[in-house]
This record gives C-alpha cells, structure tokens and sequence, in this order.
C-alpha cells in the first residue's frame, strides 16, 4: 500500500492508471476507522481496480464550538486497517495542503444542506461539499462510497456530483451497527458507560417510527409522537431533531403517503449522535 500526502502526486497516480482503464475507488473518510468504514471499504475493494482511501479530518466541516481539537486521529491504526483490506493507496493530505494560503472557493448546495444537520450546525455541508469536490478533484475516482448513517451527506453530495458534471459513480451502503442496533461513528468513543448502555433507544425509537408508518399511519405528527415517547423518558437523552422527511428533497412530510426516510439527532451528554431509517407503507395485497 502506498501513502501519499501530496495532492499533486496523488493526481498523477490517478491521471497514470486511468490512462490505462484502470476503475479507480474512492472511499472518502476522516479517520479513526471503524466496522462502519471497514465495511465500506471491503464493498469498495470488490467494486473497483485500484482503490483509495482518503484520510482527512476536514477542519472546514467544524463549527468553532465543535470537537475538531478532539476528533481522535489513529493515523496508524488506520494505515493497518487499510493494509488489511488491500487498499492501493492512503492519501493523507495535509490542512495546508487542502487549503493553501489565498483558498476562497466554497461549495454550497443550500436547498438540501438547510434543514436538519445544516440547522444544527451552519457551515457543515459547505466544509463537506467542498472538501468532497476537492477529493473528486484530486483523486479523480470513477466511482465512490459514501455510508446510509450521513443521509443528508449522501444527499448533498449526490447533488453537488450532478450539478458540476462531475461523471462519478456515488454508492450509498447501509448503516453498520453494533449488536444492540447503535450506529457506528469515530464519535462512539466518548459515550460513557452510562451513555453508551442509552444509546440504542435512538435507533429503537426510530424503528418504532418505522414500525407505525409500516403498519399504516400517515400523520407524521402522530408517528413523531410515538418516537419522541420513548426518549423523552431518558432525561439524559436530548432531541435535536426527529423528523419525516421526502427521502430525496429531504423535506418534512405531513402525510406520509410515500417512502420517507427518519432522519435523527440526539445529543447524550457531550456526544452528539446521528441517525436515519428509510420507511414505507406496506402495500396492501389484493385477492
Ligand atoms: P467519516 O465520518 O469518517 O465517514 C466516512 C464515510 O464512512 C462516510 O461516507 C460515512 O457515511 C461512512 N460511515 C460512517 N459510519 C458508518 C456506519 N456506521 N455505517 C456505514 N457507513 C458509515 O463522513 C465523513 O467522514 C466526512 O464528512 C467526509 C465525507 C470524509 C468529508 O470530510
């Protein structure tokens, strides 16, 4: 495996097996690597002949209260990892490197990048829509894996790929999680025990949403009711926000009278957590 640390060498890598037809994989990621990544990771090495995975914790996607100091860096756990699952190359940029002196340029897709985890925090999809189209500028994939647990991510970034042409191939992969239906993140690490042991009543309280709009109802209020019960109860727990939404325009439903996806934010002490399911009505069989 290599390590590449400057962008320009990470281009000419790119720019030298494409000329050979060489199907270039991306999996774009901040470190700190988990079963979540691993798992992409593996999809991604079945799915491409030659692949990168980028390792970059993007000070852009930070708001200045946020834990970009703490975010846990495993550079060499990570390289491991990497190695294992014979990756081609582990592009390490550097801040600077992304970001030179004079850089202005900034990617915004404000329709979907407004709601929800743009509420929560303002400049996020604009630090994760830039850096994403600098890695497709540097890395030139033909195709990219991206993980079902950042919906709104995957949909910002499917939208900043058609609106600039940019001929990459996204795959959204399903959320891993632990055992007790936790969704895996690099920011699983801070929960206490405590928390920790409260943590999968977010991902319960999600698929009783799911379950009622399953079995047939359609007021969102009454489904966000029924999911917000149950948290409610833990007083450790805080809601960010619960919300059904139009699972491409990321829009709140009233009437579910289509597929929706959940999407979720819970804060449990100083760990916040996100989460999302897809749900749908049952079809109703004829005789
Ligand atoms: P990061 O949080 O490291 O995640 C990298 C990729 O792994 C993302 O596509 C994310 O959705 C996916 N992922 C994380 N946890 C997962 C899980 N439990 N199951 C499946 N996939 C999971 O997301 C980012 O980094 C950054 O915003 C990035 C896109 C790299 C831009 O900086």
């Amino acid at each position: 495996m290599k390590t590449i640390h400057a962008p320009s060498s990470m281009t000419a890598w790119s720019q030298r097996l494409r000329r050979e037809g060489v199907v270039i994989g991306l999996v774009p990621t901040m470190g700190a690597l988990h079963e979540g990544h691993r798992t992409l990771i593996r999809q991604a090495r079945l799915n491409c002949d030659a692949l990168v995975v980028s390792i970059f914790v993007n000070p852009a996607q930070f708001g200045p209260s946020e834990d970009f100091a703490t975010y846990p860096r495993r550079l060499s756990q990570d390289r491991t990892l990497c190695r294992k699952e014979s990756v081609d190359v582990c592009f390490e940029p550097t801040a600077a490197a992304i970001y030179p002196e004079g850089f202005q340029t900034v990617v915004s897709v404000p329709s979907i990048a407004r709601r929800w985890e743009g509420e929560s925090r303002p400049h996020h999809f604009a630090g994760v829509a830039t850096v994403v189209t600098k890695l497709f500028g540097i890395v030139r994939p033909d195709v990219a894996w991206f993980g079902q647990k950042d919906y709104q991510q995957c949909a910002v970034v499917r939208q900043l790929a058609k609106d600039l042409n940019l001929d990459i191939r996204l795959i959204v992969r399903p959320t891993v999680r632990d055992r007790d239906g936790l969704a895996m993140s690099s920011r699983n690490v801070f929960l206490t025990a405590e928390e920790r042991r409260l943590a999968p009543m977010f991902y319960q309280a999600l698929l009783a949403g799911r379950r009622t709009i399953e079995h047939g109802a359609t007021d969102a209020k009454e489904v966000q009711a029924i999911m917000e019960k149950g948290l409610r109860e833990e007083p450790a727990i805080r809601i960010d926000y619960l919300a059904i939404c139009d699972p491409d325009t990321l829009e709140p439903l009233e009437r579910i009278d289509r597929q929706a996806v959940i999407l979720g934010a819970i804060r449990l002490g100083s760990v916040r957590l996100i989460d999302n399911v897809l749900a749908k009505r049952k079809q109703k069989t004829r005789r």
